[in-house]
C-alpha cells in the first residue's frame, strides 16, 4: 500500500512522556484514507509533501505508533567537524571518519604543512574535505568556523572535541596563566564547539559529540594539575550533555586515552614516560589510529551514549595512583 505524506511539522521540542524529538504528518493512500502518523527524526529536513512510503506499526513501550517511513531514502553525506585535526590524534580521526565515509571539516588554528598533509590524505581516500581556521578558546572564532563549515556542507552530524594542549608544571611551579590557557583550549573550547553546533543537531534530527579526554583526567599525573582538571571536566561536561541532548537525538561519549605515540606525549620528558610505561601492563604507547578507530565505533554505534572509555592498555588498572 502507498502512502503519500499530505502535511507534516517536525517537532523540535521533546513531547513529555517520550523525551524525544519527531515529526508528525498525515498521510493518504489511493482510496483516500488518511491516517496521522509519527516520522523519524533521522527524516528532518528531508520531508517533502507528496512523498510516497509505507505506514509501518511500531511497539513502544508507550503502546503501539503508526509510523511514516519515506520510500525513497534520501541519501545525505554525513559530516564530520574535527578540532585540533591538523595533526596527531586530530589528524587520525579525521581520516578514519573520512574512510567511514564522512565530509570532513578539519579545524585547527593555522593552515600549516600538517594542515596540508592531513587535508590531502583526507581527500585521497574519496570524500570532500575542508579546513577552517579556529581558534577553540573563542567564542567568536568558533561560530564563524562553524558558519563556514555549515555554509559548505550544509550540516553536521559528529563534533570531535579533540583540540588540546598542555602546560606542564609542579603546582607551586604552576603560573596562574598556565592554569588559564589549558582551561581556556580543553574546557572552555569544548563548551563553545557544543554550543555552537549542538543547536544545529537539533534541527538536523540528531548527532554525535565525541569529547576527547585522557586517562590523566580519571587517575591524575604530578605535574599535570591544570591539564587533569581540564580532562575531568570533560567527564562531568560529556555526563551533562549526553542528559540535556538525548531527547533531541545527539550522543555524547568521551574517550580518555593513556599516552598516544603524538607531539604532545613527546614533549613529556623521557623519565616521567618510562616510568609510565613501567606502570603500565602493555608498556608502550598508544597509537593514534587506535584512538581513532575507537572514536569511529562511538559514532557508529548508537546504543553509547553517556560514558567515558578508557583505550589506555590497562594503565586504569596498574595501581589506584597510577
Ligand atoms: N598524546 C597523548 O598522549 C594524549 C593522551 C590523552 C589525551 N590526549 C588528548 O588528545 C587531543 C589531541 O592531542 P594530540 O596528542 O594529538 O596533540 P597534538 O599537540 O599533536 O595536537 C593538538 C592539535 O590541537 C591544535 N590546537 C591547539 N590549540 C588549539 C586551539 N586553541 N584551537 C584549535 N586547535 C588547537 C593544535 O594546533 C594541534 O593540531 C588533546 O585533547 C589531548 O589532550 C592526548
Amino acid at each position: 500500500m502507498v502512502w503519500r505524506l499530505i502535511t507534516y511539522t517536525e517537532l523540535y521540542t521533546p513531547v513529555p512522556p517520550y523525551k524525544s524529538t519527531y515529526a508528525i504528518g498525515v498521510v493518504e493512500d489511493e482510496s483516500g484514507r488518511r491516517a496521522v502518523v509519527r516520522i523519524d527524526r533521522r527524516y528532518f529536513g528531508r520531508l517533502r509533501t507528496g512523498m510516497e512510503g509505507e505506514v509501518v506499526e511500531e511497539w513502544t513501550v508507550f503502546g503501539t505508533l503508526k509510523k511514516f517511513v519515506p520510500r525513497e531514502e534520501v541519501r545525505v553525506t554525513r559530516v564530520a567537524l574535527v578540532t585540533g585535526g591538523a595533526r596527531g590524534i586530530g589528524s587520525a580521526i579525521a581520516l578514519e571518519l573520512a574512510r567511514a565515509g564522512f565530509s570532513i571539516a578539519v579545524a585547527d588554528l593555522a593552515y600549516d604543512q600538517d594542515a596540508e598533509k592531513t587535508l590531502e590524505a583526507v581527500k585521497s581516500l574519496g570524500v570532500e574535505a575542508t579546513f577552517v581556521a579556529m581558534d577553540v578558546s573563542s567564542a567568536e572564532s568558533v561560530e564563524r568556523g562553524v558558519s563556514e563549515v555549515l555554509s559548505k556542507f550544509g550540516r553536521i552530524d559528529v563534533l570531535v572535541n579533540n583540540a588540546g594542549i598542555t602546560r606542564d608544571a609542579y603546582l607551586q611551579r604552576m603560573r596562574p596563566e598556565d592554569w588559564d590557557a589549558v582551561v581556556r583550549v580543553n574546557l572552555t573550547g569544548a563548551f563553545h564547539c557544543s554550543k555552537a553546533v549542538s543547536q544545529h543537531m537539533v534541527r538536523a534530527g540528531g548527532g554525535v559529540i565525541v569529547n576527547i579526554s585522557s586517562i590523566v583526567g580519571l587517575v591524575g599525573n604530578i605535574g599535570q594539575a591544570n591539564y587533569a582538571a581540564t580532562k575531568s571536566g570533560l567527564v562531568g561536561f560529556t555526563y551533562t550533555l549526553a542528559k540535556e541532548l538525548a531527547p533531541y537525538g545527539i550522543r555524547v561519549v568521551a574517550i580518555a586515552p593513556g599516552f598516544v605515540k603524538t607531539r604532545m606525549a613527546l614533549a613529556v620528558p623521557r623519565s616521567i614516560l618510562r616510568d609510565y610505561l613501567k606502570r603500565s601492563p602493555v608498556s608502550r604507547l598508544v597509537e593514534p589510529e587506535e584512538v581513532a578507530r575507537l572514536v569511529r565505533h562511538v559514532v557508529e554505534n548508537e546504543a553509547i551514549n553517556g560514558i567515558v572509555i578508557p583505550i589506555d592498555l590497562g594503565l586504569g588498572i596498574s595501581s589506584p595512583k597510577a
